[in-house]
């Protein structure tokens, strides 16, 4: 995993290997049940893997913001949901244009967003396929109960340029197979056919047997790098992860303490398993207790020794925040650093 040469630090470093490994096994276990592997950009934000996903059997590509989605489409992905409301005019607008190059899906929760969407879709001269999302236990975005869900894709079903196509969930707790399975047949009584049920998340991918059916599709971001959150939901271990933040230790300043030159720009915010903001590979028995915008401060395990200038890894906690801090990920195979992939929808959050 560690490159042979030292790295301009911090930079965000790509083991090639692990990623073909991790896209391939999902793939595999896809396949084995039957489900439509629908993988989501918002975590490597490249080209590069989403064709790699592609080529090896994904059925498309999921993208959080149109912004993603315009990106993938211009790098000439034709097969897109955009697992977000669309909402506002300027954002209309651009969804128009995005159709007129691509078959996209969207998500809807609330009746008052379909006009806008059909007369997008109009404009386009094309259908929209519409995912009615569902809130199976996050509390986020969604419709609370199955009988809700088939009432508005009844009113979905309604527009000239809208196609109902089924139902959508985020992320997969237990619940959501009943409430997924009663939409599908409250639907179907009322004569509507949701031909996708999208499910996702990367902590209960190796559980997504128990949710098909009726799920047909699974939408994965994080597998693709995995992360400290992904490995203590038990969802991979540390030899899965692929993606590391390379840094260099600058500071010394006291026995028990270490500075790194990967702050918040570089690691994002979010907390970890642990409370503290990544796993210093070299330093397992160390914490990264606070950050500064450039500076991470580790507090030492007794076991740990870090001088002045060395390199080391860390796994973040949130890899798809912290990818989204770099312009490029620099690509390693067996060692050697082989290239660098552009972040292409960094900062895409519209
Ligand atoms: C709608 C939706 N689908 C899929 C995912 C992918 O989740 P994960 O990164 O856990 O695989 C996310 C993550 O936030 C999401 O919001």
């Amino acid at each position: 995993m560690a490159p042979d040469v030292e790295l301009d630090t911090p930079a965000a470093v790509v083991d090639l290997g692990r990623v073909r490994a991790n896209l391939a096994r999902w793939q595999a276990e896809c396949d084995r049940l039957g489900l439509a592997n629908r993988p989501h950009v918002k975590t490597h934000k490249t080209v590069e893997i989403a064709r790699m996903a592609v080529e090896l059997g994904a059925s498309g590509l999921t993208c959080q913001k149109l912004g993603e989605a315009e990106v993938m489409a211009d790098a000439g992905f034709d097969d897109l949901l955009v697992s977000f409301p669309v909402v506002g005019g300027g954002k209309l607008g651009r969804l128009t244009s995005l159709l007129a190059r691509a078959n996209v899906r969207t998500i809807v929760d609330d009746a008052t967003l379909l006009p806008g969407l059909d007369s997008a879709a109009s404009a386009a001269g094309k259908a929209l396929g519409v995912l009615v999302d569902c809130d199976t236990g996050l509390g986020r975005t969604g419709v609370g109960s199955p009988a809700d869900a088939v009432e508005l894709a009844g009113v979905v079903d309604g527009y000239p340029a809208l196609r109902f196509d089924g139902f959508l969930t985020y992320p997969s707790p237990p619940g959501a197979a009943a409430f997924l399975g009663e939409a599908v047949a409250q639907a179907g009584a009322r004569g509507l056919e949701p031909a996708v049920v999208s499910v996702g998340g990367t902590p209960s991918m190796w559980e997504a047997d128990q949710i098909v059916p009726p799920a047909t599709e699974y939408r994965v971001g994080t597998y693709v790098f995995h992360d400290r959150n992904t490995v203590a939901a038990g969802a991979a271990t540390l030899d899965d992860v692929a993606l590391t933040i390379a840094a260099t230790v600058v500071s010394r300043p006291a026995p028990d303490r270490a500075l790194l030159d990967a702050g918040s720009k570089a690691l994002s915010y979010d907390r970890g398993p642990d409370d503290g903001y990544g796993l210093v590979l070299e330093a397992p028995g160390s914490a990264i207790v606070n950050l500064n915008e450039e500076h991470a401060y580790v507090t030492l395990g007794p076991e740990d020794v870090l001088e002045v200038g060395r390199q080391v890894r860390i796994v973040p906690n949130h890899v798809c925040a912290a990818v989204n801090l770099y312009d490029e990920l620099v690509v390693v195979e067996n060692g050697r650093v082989a290239g660098s992939w552009k972040v292409a929808a960094r900062g895409r959050s519209r």
